[in-house]
């Protein structure tokens, strides 16, 4: 079909509407457009799209091959003129304000300009992050964008063209049509998938009328990311108020430590030199000999002092959960894990760990230890990667650790890595000079503690404990020596006053060369005898049921039975 071939007489705004509409129509072709002025933006629209251009307006219309002369200026003095002078075949029409050529270009141009904002709206709506979807004033589902396809998993094709009122009568928009309202913060499942979302609904008002409603949907998976977030933070706090709770506890110093005797001195040398440096430490001693001082000492003098101590005990901590305890857990990483832990070796970041009777660690812990401190790394239970932490390790055994290693129950390589700076504390017996100054040093402590002016121990007294071999050490020393203060009532401790605790058990005198007494009687003693030796904590206590070879359990029933806790 031959193209109805279109001038344009005037490119004001009149003009310019009309060009805007013609150039797209299929069934036109505009062959030259004139105005006086060759700069009006229509001019130069036309001009852009190299039509033919002219200030000379007569020039235009003479042309025969023109069909139709559309005449867009103000007066009737140029429609006149051009009646006049155009080509014959040529039709004239007069784009005047008001005229129904013009009210019918002018909403087509409307049109145009609807079609580029929705070319934009379109690039908009499939671009954001949330999930749209839209539905008319009956509930017919007219769009979805991308995005809810994303995060509901259900195919624009299978969505739109369903209704609402059937496929998600629960959700927002659904509600917002039936309220006429918008809805706000709405939570609730996409009906047709499982997602939980939170959801902003509105119904559309077009004149005033609703035509329909937008939801706008974020999946409440993201929210909960956030909470989780602020949840390990709180984690955070909590351990931190637990770090707090820890490192005020008690701290002892290289002036806590009592002894004069040569073979007390040297390990109390190696000790300094240790505080100096920041290799690992290996305390050997017998209970009760002051490893757990030592180790605060040497933290204190350290350059590590001002930062955590921290102290696991290796046999107090049942040995499935040591594990957590010292590299802490990951939620969820076996029952009962109900949120991220810390473990000690984060906790003492910066500062010292203090893993008290190292020797009761399993071979598989070990392993992750000798980790830290070769590469000072370590992985949380059910963590997938790597944690670096800054600890200085002080460790402690009663046991002999070599004979360990030699019936590979302990891990040479770990061995050789404690034991750095190794400083073995002598048992009480082996420093028996140092009785009358540690027993001074109690005396004053204790006068504090209980009240009393009590002014020191009698000679024979003196020589009663120094006849004693201490299998406890300082800690019995201490017990022996504040039970004897509470039953005097003097100002010197006598033999009278410590007969009772160590008489029977001193090197002269044994029980069996002593008396005959009644079991039950006997037992009482032992008991008493064992908790003043290891002491009454939960660990002494522990200690005490092993040497006496019967369970913890047994020994709370006898300390029942016999009123002693
Ligand atoms: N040199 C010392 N001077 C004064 N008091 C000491 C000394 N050594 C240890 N003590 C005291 O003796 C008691 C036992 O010390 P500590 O708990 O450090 O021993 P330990 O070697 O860790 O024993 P265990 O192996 O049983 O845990 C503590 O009350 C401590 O204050
Ligand atoms: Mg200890």
């Amino acid at each position: 079909m031959a193209k109805n071939k279109v001038a344009i007489v005037g490119m004001g705004n009149k003009g310019s509407s009309v060009y805007r509409v013609l150039r797209i129509m299929e069934s036109v072709d505009v062959v030259g457009a004139a105005d006086l002025n060759m700069t009006t933006p229509g001019m130069m629209l036309v001009r852009r799209d190299r039509v033919f251009v002219t200030e000379d307006y007569e020039e235009l219309v003479v042309k025969p091959e023109v069909d139709t002369i559309i005449v867009a200026t103000g007066g009737t003095e140029v429609l006149e003129r051009v009646q006049k002078v155009k080509s014959a075949g040529a039709t004239v029409l007069e784009a005047r304000s008001g005229s129904l050529l013009m009210d019918i270009l002018q909403s087509k141009e409307e049109l145009l300009d609807v079609k580029k904002l929705k070319g934009e709206l379109w690039a908009i709506l499939n671009s954001v992050q949330e999930a749209i979807e839209m539905a008319d004033n009956t509930g017919l589902i007219k769009y979805v964008n991308p995005a809810f396809t994303r995060v509901t998993g259900i195919p624009e094709e299978v969505r739109v063209g369903k209704n609402i009122f059937e496929v998600s009568p629960h959700g927002a928009l659904a509600n917002s049509l039936v309220k006429q309202k918008p809805v706000v913060g709405y939570r609730s499942k996409v009906g047709g998938s499982g997602v939980e979302v939170i959801s902003n609904a509105s119904p559309i008002v077009v004149e005033g009328e609703i035509i329909g409603g937008v939801v706008v949907f974020q999946p409440i998976t993201d929210i909960l990311k956030l909470m989780d977030e602020l949840q390990k933070s709180t984690t955070i706090i909590e351990n931190l108020y637990a770090k707090i709770d820890q490192i005020t506890g008690s701290k002892f110093t290289f002036d806590d430590l009592i002894g004069t005797s040569k073979i007390f001195q040297a390990s109390l040398e190696m000790a300094k030199k240790a505080a100096r440096n920041d290799s690992p430490v290996l305390l050997a001693g017998e209970t009760g000999t002051g490893k757990e001082l030592f180790a605060h000492a040497i933290h204190q003098a350290s350059n590590r002092r001002g930062k955590p101590f921290i102290k696991v005990s290796c046999a107090s901590v049942p040995e499935e959960l040591l594990e957590s305890e010292l590299f802490g857990h990951e939620k969820g990483a076996f029952t009962g894990a109900v949120k991220t832990k810390l473990g000690k070796v984060e906790l003492a970041n910066g500062g010292t760990l203090f893993l008290d009777e190292i020797s009761e660690m399993n071979p598989y812990l070990q392993g992750k230890l000798l980790r830290l401190l070769q590469d000072r790394e370590f992985e949380r239970v059910g963590g997938s990667h790597g944690a670096k932490a800054d600890v200085r390790i002080i460790a402690a055994t009663n046991i002999d650790l070599k004979s360990l290693v030699r019936r590979a129950r302990f891990r040479e390589e770990l061995y050789f890595r404690l034991n750095v700076i190794e400083i073995n504390l002598p048992p009480l017996r082996q420093r028996k000079e140092d009785i009358s100054l540690l027993v001074d040093n109690l005396i004053t402590k204790l006068n504090r503690k209980l009240g009393k002016k009590i002014k020191g121990v009698s000679p024979e007294a003196l020589q009663l404990l120094a006849n004693y071999d201490w299998p406890a050490n300082i800690r019995e020393l201490e017990s022996v020596v504040e039970r004897a203060m509470v039953s005097v009532d003097n100002d010197h401790i006598g033999q009278q006053h410590l007969s009772l605790y160590i008489g029977q058990f001193s090197n002269t005198q044994t029980i069996s060369s002593t008396e005959i007494m009644a079991l039950d009687k006997m037992e009482q003693i032992m008991l008493k005898a064992a908790l003043m030796r290891y002491g009454e904590t939960l660990e002494g206590k522990k200690k005490a049921a092993q040497a006496l070879n019967i369970s913890l359990a047994t020994l709370y029933n006898k300390l029942k039975k016999y009123n002693t806790i």
